[in-house]
């Protein structure tokens, strides 16, 4: 499978990439995205939301454990951060999602990679120094 590689260096250029990639989603895309904390996962999420959901405001749903943005194409930005056990999940019906016709963006995808459907597009944010560089990767998705 086909892996992207890209370099930002601040996090409007991410937002920007974010922006960019969010032209090749389609309702029924699941994007986990996988970093530590403040790699730029919320930023990039940001990117896509003004790509397609541009007058939302888009927040970290630590607490909610899921936002939804209303838009051209319906947008589930979960936060999975604070949940120990995938179990957790069956409450909102996690799964359920895959099935929707929206995008689901997911923090902290890690937590539940073995509920992940074969599809997924997995955006991995690192942060290799201790500047404003990114490397992000994109891999994944249905085949084109
Ligand atoms: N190239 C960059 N891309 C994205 N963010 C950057 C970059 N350089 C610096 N930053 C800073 O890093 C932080 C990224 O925060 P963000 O909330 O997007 O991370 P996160 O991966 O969502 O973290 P969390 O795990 O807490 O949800 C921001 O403070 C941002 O200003
Ligand atoms: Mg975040």
């Amino acid at each position: 499978m086909e892996v992207r590689e890209f370099v930002t260096h601040s996090v409007e250029e991410t937002e920007a990439l974010g922006r960019a990639f969010a032209k090749e989603l389609r309702p029924g895309d699941v994007v986990a995205l996988r970093g530590t904390l403040g790699a730029g996962k919320t930023a990039f999420v940001r990117g896509i939301a003004a790509q397609l959901a541009p007058q939302a405001s888009v927040s970290s749903p630590t607490f909610a454990i899921m936002n939804e943005y209303r838009g051209e194409v319906p947008l589930f930005h979960f936060d999975l951060y604070r949940i120990g056990d995938p179990e957790e999940l069956d409450g909102i019906g996690f799964e359920e999602f895959f099935e929707k016709p929206g995008v689901m963006l997911i923090e902290w995808s890690e937590r539940v990679q073995q509920l992940l459907p074969p599809h997924t597009i997995v955006v991995t944010l690192q942060n290799p120094g201790f500047d404003d560089t990114r490397r992000i990767t994109v891999e994944g998705g249905r085949p084109s």
